[in-house]
């Protein structure tokens, strides 16, 4: 994954740390702005559970991230806020790799980071299409995802992850937040099957945190509508005023 991202022209870290079960890392990759005091993040967790491969689990979010970033690097665009993409370590376990990462900023970086998306399971193989709704500091990365989901046609509801991913740690810093899910353990209902297609009466990702959560467990439809949308994000978030981020309606 490094070795991409240093090919495509990203500035790459890796950031090492402790857990209770072992080390483990983040990787950070950057693209340095003309305003480079104003960051945009995406992240991912690479890891996943011990029981299975975690390749809805989170495959799917890294793959979206990871091509989004590298398909940015390839257009030649120059940023004016510093895009940064990362990827996460050790989430299953407790959150720790981005808990880490926000820890080890400095009070000017936190402030620096204009707006954080979280991409977590993206290609459920009885897919819906989720937006976090679940940021105190305010709405703005919420109502930019269901914009886009608008424009080209997809029918959204609200998901409240209540902080169960790696978005956690940037609420807790005060940042403005937003996610994309398509669905875990929870059954999708009569009335979702009709507004997404799929199986009502079943589990969004019946393989969700278990031993077939394998190369199969991807609907590759679900995987492309939602790249496309991180796409659309790091597009526009890379020129955008960040200080109208959460900004209330004019
Ligand atoms: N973070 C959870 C996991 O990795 C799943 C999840 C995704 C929860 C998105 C809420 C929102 O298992
Ligand atoms: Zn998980
Ligand atoms: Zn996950």
């Amino acid at each position: 994954m490094k070795g991409k991202l240093d090919a495509a022209g990203f500035t790459t870290s890796v950031q090492t740390f402790q857990t209770p079960h072992g080390s483990s890392s983040d990787v950070i990759a950057e693209l340095p702005g003309t305003a480079p005091e104003h960051v945009v993040m995406f992240g991912s967790h690479l890891d996943s559970v011990e029981a299975g491969p975690g390749i809805n689990d989170n495959g799917s979010g890294s793959a979206g991230v990871l091509q989004t970033a590298l398909s940015y690097a390839a257009s030649g665009e120059k940023p004016t806020n510093t895009v940064r993409f990362a990827f996460w370590g050790a989430e299953e376990q407790g959150l720790y790799g981005s808990s880490h990462y926000v820890d080890s900023l400095s009070s000017s970086d936190k402030a620096a980071i204009g707006a954080y998306l979280n991409v977590d399971m993206i290609a459920s193989p009885n897919p819906g299409y989720f937006v976090y709704d679940d940021n105190p500091a305010g709405t703005g990365v919420r109502d930019s995802l269901t914009a886009h989901y608008d424009e080209v046609g997809i029918p959204w509801e609200y998901t409240d992850p209540q902080g169960r991913s790696d978005h956690a740690a940037f609420i807790d810093a005060g940042i403005p937040t937003g996610g994309i899910y398509s669905g875990g353990e929870e059954t999708k209902s009569q009335e979702q099957a009709d507004r997404w297609g799929g199986q009502a009466g079943a589990e969004f990702d019946a393989c969700y945190h278990r031993s077939c959560d394998g190369i199969d467990n991807i609907d590759t439809d679900a995987l492309d509508k939602n790249t496309d949308a991180i796409g659309a994000m790091v597009w526009s978030y890379a020129g955008k005023d960040l200080g109208t981020v959460n900004a209330p309606a004019a």
